[in-house]
């Protein structure tokens, strides 16, 4: 893939690792979207890169999804990429009861926004030059951390959903793209709860090269390791992940 020329929807565009892959691809010369739910957020990117364009967008609702399909593809009829990258982590104590809308809220960012949006998109990016659609998973797909047991079967999930879109769209342009991220230093989960993982910038430089090369799936520490386990490796990392 290459980070010129392209026009890219990054959902949770703003901070982290959405943030990182847009300065990527503007630095690149693209021209690059991003939303999120947070104004002032997406304010303070633009402020960084005035050429960004962004929108207020929440993308657990089903019709801010299409009204977010609707005015990109209208304002940007060139758009070629699609980045499914919003997604938030939830510690949840199932003992506790935990109430459906907190659960169902990580499902429906993590899991159906990507799912609805690609569905959406596709019809479109088929008619796009290099069209793309990446999907920012997790190591955690492979192997649970579990206290945050819905969060790593939404990004399990996601993983086999763009297993099975890569073989659906395998003799169509777009190419399926999965980036799956170990810990990386960003405020996913609440701000100071990610400082443990890789530096963003390192992480995201190394995601850039494998992308630039052509890789379909894009890792990098701990992932490289969950992503390509053995049943017998990803039960002994299960273990040392989640001692008591
Ligand atoms: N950091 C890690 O260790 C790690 C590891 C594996 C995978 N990942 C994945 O990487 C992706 C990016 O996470 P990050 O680490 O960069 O965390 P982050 O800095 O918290 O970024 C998440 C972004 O998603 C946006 N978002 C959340 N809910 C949204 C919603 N309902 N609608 C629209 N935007 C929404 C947030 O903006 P608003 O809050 O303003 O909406 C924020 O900009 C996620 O899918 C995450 O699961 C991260």
């Amino acid at each position: 893939m290459k980070f010129s020329s392209n026009t890219v929807l990054i959902t949770g565009g703003a901070s982290g690792i959405g943030f990182a892959l847009a300065q990527r691809f503007i630095q690149g010369g693209s021209q690059v979207i991003i939303c999120g739910r947070r104004e002032y957020k997406l304010k303070e990117a633009r402020s960084k890169y005035p050429q960004l364009d962004f929108r207020v967008c929440d993308v657990a609702e089903p019709t801010e999804r299409i009204a977010l399909y609707k005015w990109v593809t209208e304002t940007c009829p060139d758009l070629n990429i699609l980045v499914n990258n919003a997604g938030i982590q939830q510690r949840i104590d199932l003992k506790e009861t935990p109430d459906w809308k907190t659960l169902n809220q990580e499902v429906a960012i993590n899991l159906e926004a990507p799912i609805h949006l690609s569905a959406l998109f596709i019809p479109h990016l088929l008619k796009q030059k290099h069209p793309a659609i990446i999907n920012v998973t997790s190591g955690l797909a492979f192997v649970p951390l579990a206290n945050a047991p819905v969060y790593c079967a939404t990004k399990a999930a996601l993983h086999s959903f763009t297993l099975s879109l890569r073989h659906q769209l395998s003799a169509s342009p777009i190419a399926v793209i999965e980036i799956i991220p170990p810990a990386v230093n960003t405020d996913l989960g609440g701000k100071g709860l990610h400082t443990f993982g890789a530096s963003l910038d390192t992480f995201t430089d190394a995601i850039a090269e494998q992308l630039k090369t052509g890789s379909i799936e894009a890792t990098y520490g701990f992932s490289v390791e969950s992503s390509r386990a053995t049943r017998e490796q990803l039960e002994a990392i299960f273990k040392q992940m989640n001692q008591p």
